[in-house]
């Protein structure tokens, strides 16, 4: 395969297990299986849309950079940045807002959802337009294919018909046309609580804190009140259910064993679970704490990943440019 990947994560909270489950390794997989390089960006403005707090976001930022990084992101092969530092992003977006029909934005889930549960002045018009910032994102690098979780699959619907109408109205291929890359199998990783893992549930476990936080959030994974000699059932234990997402098929069934037994207490499962953690993730865990000590470190990766994104940024936005008539830029 040799086709331009490329994809985002906002910077509204700190990498959690899901992020890294669900988005970063496979995106990481899949970039592997290409020689062209991919695109990976932090999603800072999109995350302006629900957070205004600057310290909040620099930190968000780094936190998610040195995530990406910890993972095994090559700043050399891949093109690694901050959607902020490429400003032409916003530039298409206008271009992409003029072709948006209103009732599509309206339709959409990001706006939709907040609207339902917290009405109209919750609403600001970022929010309102964030899949077309989000088109931009992948149209201004012709990106081809874009793994996303199914929560995005309606935003590449958007993308897709944007370029398309662009490209029939002006009748030739001005925008590539991505192909999204729904990740189906990747399971939806459980939180705390047996709901989905989020930071908007606050039910997240981060692989990154220090041991003793780890070990407090392991602590409190919500269980019922079987006693310890009691035989237990492994598939309604959220305990289980995280252990599953991380431990290997041996480890996993020696766990199912021990439920189904008897004399297994949710404490020694929690107490293995915490292992599996901080042994499976060693590597990384050194890794992202050397990125977050290091903030210059990475702020030199992704302004010089900004540079490059830049490069290609402005020769599909010339093509727009031209295409609208618009004098091109240098
Ligand atoms: P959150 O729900 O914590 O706000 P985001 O919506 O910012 O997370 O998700 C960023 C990326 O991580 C998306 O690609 C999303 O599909 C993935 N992701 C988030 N939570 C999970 C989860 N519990 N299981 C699998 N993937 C997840
Ligand atoms: N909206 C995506 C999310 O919340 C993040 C994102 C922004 C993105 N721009 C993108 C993902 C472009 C893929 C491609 O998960």
């Amino acid at each position: 395969m040799n086709k331009r990947i490329l994809t985002g994560i906002q910077s509204s909270g700190e990498p959690h297990l899901g992020n890294i489950l669900g988005a970063i390794i496979p995106a990481l997989e899949l970039s592997a299986k290409t020689s062209e390089p991919s695109y990976f960006f932090i999603a800072d403005l999109h995350t302006l849309t629900s957070n205004k707090d600057p310290e909040a976001l620099q930190e968000n930022t780094l936190k998610i950079a040195a995530a990406w990084l910890a993972f095994g992101l090559n700043p050399e092969k891949d093109v690694f940045f901050k959607q902020s530092d490429v400003p032409e992003v916003t530039q298409l977006m206008w271009y992409l807002a003029c072709f948006t029909p209103y009732g599509l934005m309206r339709k959409a889930h990001s706006f939709k959802d907040k609207m339902q549960k917290f009405g109209e002045k919750a609403i600001n018009v970022g929010l309102f337009t964030y899949p077309v910032l989000m088109a931009a994102d992948i149209l201004l690098y012709d990106a081809e294919i874009v793994p996303v979780g199914k929560d995005q699959k309606q935003h590449l619907e958007i993308t897709r018909d944007l370029a398309i109408k662009i490209n029939n109205y002006f009748g030739k291929e001005i925008l590539k046309v991505p192909e999204p890359y729904i990740r189906e199998d990747v399971m939806t990783i459980p939180g705390i609580d047996g709901q989905k893992m989020s930071k908007s549930y606050n039910n997240y476990i981060s692989i990154f804190w220090d041991k003793k936080t780890l070990k407090k959030k392991v602590m409190s994974i919500i269980t019922d009140s079987t006693p310890l000699e009691e035989p237990k059932n492994p598939e309604k234990c959220n305990v289980f259910k995280i252990y599953s997402v991380v431990a290997t098929p041996e480890e996993i069934e020696t766990m199912r064993q021990n439920y189904l037994k008897g004399g297994y207490g949710y404490g020694h499962a929690k107490k293995e679970l915490l292992n599996k953690l901080l042994t499976r993730f060693a590597e990384e865990r050194e890794k992202y704490n050397y990125y977050v000590e290091n903030p210059e470190i990475v702020e030199e990766i992704l302004q010089k990943g900004a540079e490059k994104a830049r490069r290609t940024a402005l020769e599909v936005l010339n093509r727009v440019r031209k295409a609208f008539g618009y004098s091109e830029m240098s």
